[in-house]
């Protein structure tokens, strides 16, 4: 019996996911099969081929997985994120780097079973960087994917260790044997800034900050920002975040200099975002209570990422600035989610 060749996307009943059914169930051919402890959300299920309810720790639901389908490409979507798992950093261990390896074995075998490489494209973080303080950050200027990967976090350990885990599978694995193993998990990674969407909210980041007041002003709740005003990291629209997944994912092997990229597209300080906010939402009750601690995470992230490297290998170019963001994404897109 052949097996179908499928899409997999773990962690898909997430933020990203959310976004990368809708748009890979219309660009692609392929079958789009999914894995998470969630459901998925209403709407998408009849987009996918399959959706299984569990976990990647689960090396049985993998076997079945692989049993059942031929895949070429993953999107390995689960995490636990910054905040998240600062409450709980052996759960975020276990997921993010447990559940990142098993998911690189499974590739590892799917491309030693039907002998070709696997894109495995990996969602790291600007949490992979860590700056010691304020005046380092303000000097360090748009930061590049080598400099500063000292984060301070569990999630961002995490997502550094991953990378090079993912760089092992891709040109080390098993390096002693006698027959060359590596090179069937094609590793690709992208470090996102904080992500912003106006569908869905993330849970558990960090950045949470600015499409948490976003959301709360569209519903007429009042919110609290948990950050200073003058902090400033970089942020993107979702669409643009699903556009470069896919895009570094189809990308030509050969003009791919790195594993792993910085995508950059605007740099609002929260009062920036705030601002935008009231033009839209005139009664948006917006005001600032500092949670010292997890403003301590922000300020160790870049203000900006140099990400020329990404435009240069495989075109990266997002569609929204900060101002296009808003007023040709998030505001009409928000209006009409809540209207709904
Ligand atoms: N947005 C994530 C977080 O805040 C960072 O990748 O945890």
């Amino acid at each position: 019996m052949s097996r179908t060749p499928v899409i997999l996307i773990t962690g898909a009943s997430g933020e990203i996911g959310h976004g990368l059914i809708e748009r890979l169930s219309t660009s692609q051919k392929k079958p789009i099969v999914t894995l998470d402890l969630a459901p998925l959300a209403p709407g998408l299920s009849s987009k996918v081929r399959q959706h299984y309810i569990g976990s990647i720790l689960d090396s049985t639901l993998l076997d079945r997985i692989l049993a059942e389908f031929e895949i070429d490409m993953i999107f390995h979507l689960a995490a636990v994120l910054s905040t998240g798992g600062e409450f709980a950093p052996l759960v975020a261990h276990k997921v993010n780097v447990e559940g990142t390896l098993a998911m690189l074995e499974f590739a590892q075998r799917e491309g030693e079973s039907h002998g070709r490489p696997v894109v495995f494209l990996y969602p790291s973080s600007i949490a992979a960087y860590g700056i010691p303080n304020l005046k380092a950050k303000a000097e360090a200027g748009r930061v590049r994917e080598e400099q500063f990967n000292t984060p301070t976090t569990m999630y961002g350990c995490n997502k550094l260790y991953g990378e090079h885990l993912g760089i092992y599978y891709a040109g080390h694995y098993k390096q002693l044997s006698e027959t060359p193993l590596a090179g069937k998990v094609d590793f690709r990674g992208i470090r996102f800034p904080g992500l912003i969407s106006a569908i869905t909210l993330p849970s558990g980041g960090t950045s949470d900050f600015a499409p948490e007041m976003i959301h709360a002003a569209a519903q007429g709740k009042p919110y609290a920002c948990f950050v200073r005003p003058d902090t400033r990291i970089p942020f993107m629209a979702m669409p643009d975040a699903i556009e470069a997944m896919i895009k570094l994912a189809l990308a030509d092997k050969s003009k791919l200099s790195r594993h792993v990229y910085n995508i950059d597209a605007f740099s609002p300080t929260a009062e920036d975002v705030a601002a935008v906010v009231r033009k839209a939402f005139p009664k948006a009750e917006l005001s600032t209570v500092v949670d010292t601690k997890r403003q301590g995470i922000v300020d160790t992230w870049p203000a900006e990422v140099d990400d020329s490297t990404a435009r240069r290998d495989w075109g990266f170019e997002p569609r929204y600035n900060f101002t296009k963001a808003f007023e040709e994404y998030l505001i009409p897109t928000i209006h009409q989610r809540y209207a709904e």
